[in-house]
């Protein structure tokens, strides 16, 4: 880095860039092909992929570019764009299941230390089916993602993430109802929230996994 560092110095001023020169943007077009060409000369020999310059001068950028490519592996969609839109309805509807299920609570039991305590005042059997309505919209959807990326995808990844989305909505769903029909005991309303967080984490993982290099 050092070393490029000297050596951008030296092309500056072998290009006649000094301090007292005015923006390289104002300057003339030869000198900024110039810069560029010794910038490129720098990268290919020494097998560089992508560099970025930026010249400062008096607290003044007076270049910035970027040379080669920014990225070596580009995110592709694994996926037909149909399927990768389906995924992000999906995702949608997952965080409208967290909204309503943490509605259901505001209205129930555990909504708090509030003297009343249903904060919401909404009717707490009616929320909670509401709440399950969507969770059945919502596994349909899971299935439906999860067939289109067998059919459609050859990467292992993004199928073994969305058998996980499955796996974790099911148990979710399971235990959504058990608790529901038991009286909301504690345990199992601790285990509800466990499952909504890794709901969140196995889905955000869905949607990336539907790209190469996600990260
Ligand atoms: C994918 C499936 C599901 C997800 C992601 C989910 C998510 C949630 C979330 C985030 C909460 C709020 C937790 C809190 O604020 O402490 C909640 C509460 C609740 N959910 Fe679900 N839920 C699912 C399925 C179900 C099902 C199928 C039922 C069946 C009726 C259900 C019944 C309830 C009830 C009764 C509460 C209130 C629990 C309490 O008193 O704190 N859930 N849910």
């Amino acid at each position: 880095m050092r070393l490029f560092g000297i050596l951008l110095a030296g092309m500056l001023l072998a290009t006649g860039v000094s301090a007292t020169a005015p923006p390289l943007e104002a300057q003339s077009d030869s000198t900024r092909t110039s810069v560029d060409r010794l910038v490129e000369r720098y990268r290919t020999g020494r097998k560089i992929p992508g560099i970025t310059i930026a010249v400062v001068r008096n607290g003044h950028v007076i270049k910035a570019k970027g040379y080669g490519t920014a990225d070596l592996e580009p995110r592709e969609l694994l996926v037909p764009h149909l399927v990768s839109t389906l995924a992000w309805v999906t995702a949608g509807v997952c965080a409208a299941v967290l909204v309503l299920g943490t509605i259901v609570t505001g209205s129930g039991p555990h909504s708090g230390d509030a003297e009343q305590p249903a904060r919401t005042g909404f009717d707490p059997r009616s929320v909670a089916w509401l709440h399950a309505d969507v969770v059945m919209l919502f596994v349909g959807l899971v299935v439906a993602v999860l067939v289109a990326v067998w059919l459609t995808s050859s990467s292992d990844r993004a199928k073994a993430t969305w058998r996980g989305v499955l796996l974790v909505t099911l148990l979710q769903g399971a235990i959504g109802y058990v608790q529901y029909f038991t009286g909301l005991p504690e345990v199992l309303v601790g285990l509800h929230m466990l499952g909504a967080s890794l709901l969140v984490v196995t889905m955000v993982l869905g949607v990336m996994n539907l790209r190469s290099n996600p990260l």
